[in-house]
């Protein structure tokens, strides 16, 4: 008898922590669908929200048809619609915003961005205070600390649940480099610590396999630049959505395992981070451990060599420009 209320115990506490509601605001977009999919496909994701300002039910019930178990509903805008959709969310991933056209910086996209991600921002901060936040839509490097004044003026910000998804910087200098040596990309670990914009991202091959890496400025270029690839390719119908849909499922799905208990894992990720707020730098993206309550531990840079200091010179003068931004359009436009 105690045996069998001890395992039922077990298997309710044990289903009850592994109970993930997953919602995407702009799930109808280019990153918003793919990336659905993929979370469709995410045994970790019980229950999958998906909102946008049009077509939220239309790739509900599409992606409801795979047969995984987990739940899929759409929401539309309708008074009560963004909220049933972030109720309950354990995390929330925000690709909601306007791509960037050739010729624009991602900080041209700014005046557009800044007050979608605002307003959902005030909406999480409403209906899943408690939820870890992944922030896509750009300019990362403002739409993070936008994100972070929303939630202090609310009284509910919490540095350890809000991430600026920087993972594609990684997964392209993996990709870039196995190319260059003919490696494995499952092999070529790159650090790429700063921003998540032009001179901002630090690759820091000094610390890889092939540390004579870090002077070959055409690959430094890519890493950097990387994102202007895709957008010129597209030549005007969006930039990089389905690697961005990757790299957001691998965001999201690490900050999943650890939710439920997994130890040691590990993502480059733009967060409230303290190695350089001597420098007025209060976000920055560096390898962080991930835990249950989001942030676990934030790693130092590290060793780097004369030619990255001078990157990451330059990337700590752009990152607090778009800092304060983000700050100040938050105090202006409340
Ligand atoms: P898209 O235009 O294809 O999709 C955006 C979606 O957001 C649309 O479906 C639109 O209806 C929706 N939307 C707009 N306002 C909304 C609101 N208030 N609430 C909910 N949904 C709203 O664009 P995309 O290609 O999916 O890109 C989205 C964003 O992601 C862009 O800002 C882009 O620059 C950024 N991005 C970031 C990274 C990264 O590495 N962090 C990579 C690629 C793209
Ligand atoms: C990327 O890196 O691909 C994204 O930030 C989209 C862009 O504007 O380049």
């Amino acid at each position: 008898m105690f045996m069998a209320s001890h395992i039922q115990r077990r298997a309710f506490s044990a289903s009850a922590r592994n109970l993930s509601k997953v919602t995407v605001l702009g799930a109808a977009g280019g990153i918003g669908q793919p990336l659905s999919l993929l979370l469709k496909l995410n045994p970790r994701v019980t229950e999958l929200a998906l909102y946008d300002i049009r077509g939220g039910p239309g790739v509900a019930a599409d992606l409801s048809h795979i047969n995984t178990k987990s739940t899929v509903k759409g929401y539309d805008p309708t008074p009560t619609g963004l909220a049933n959709a972030l109720k309950g969310a354990e995390v929330v991933l925000i690709p909601a915003g306007v791509p960037r056209k050739p010729g624009m910086t991602r900080d041209d996209l700014f005046n557009t961005n800044a007050s979608i991600v605002r307003d959902l921002a005030k909406a999480c901060a409403e209906s899943c205070p408690e939820a870890k936040i992944l922030v896509i839509a750009n300019p990362v490097n403002s739409t993070v600390p936008i994100c972070a004044e929303v939630f202090k003026s609310r009284g509910v910000y919490n540095p350890k649940r809000l991430f600026g998804v920087t993972t594609l910087d990684v997964v392209r200098a993996s990709r870039f480099v196995s190319e260059l040596k003919g490696t494995d990309p499952a092999d070529e670990n790159i650090t790429v610590v700063g921003g998540h914009s032009g001179v901002t991202i630090v690759p820091l091959f000094s610390q890889s396999k092939h540390p004579e890496l870090s002077s070959n400025a055409e690959l430094i270029h890519r890493v950097q630049f990387g994102g202007d690839e895709v957008v010129k390719a597209k030549a005007g119908a969006g930039s990089a959505t389905l690697s961005m849909a990757m790299a957001g499922a691998r965001m999201a799905e690490s900050v999943l395992r650890a939710g439920q208990g997994e130890k040691g894992i590990i993502e480059p990720t733009f967060v409230d981070s303290p190695l350089y707020k001597d420098r007025g730098v209060d976000f920055f993206s560096s390898k962080v451990e991930l835990g249950p309550n989001g942030v676990e531990k934030i790693h130092p840079v590290g060793k780097i060599d004369a030619n990255e200091e001078k990157m990451l010179e330059a990337c700590l003068v752009d990152l607090k420009k778009n800092i304060e931004k983000g700050v100040a359009f938050v105090a202006q436009n409340p």
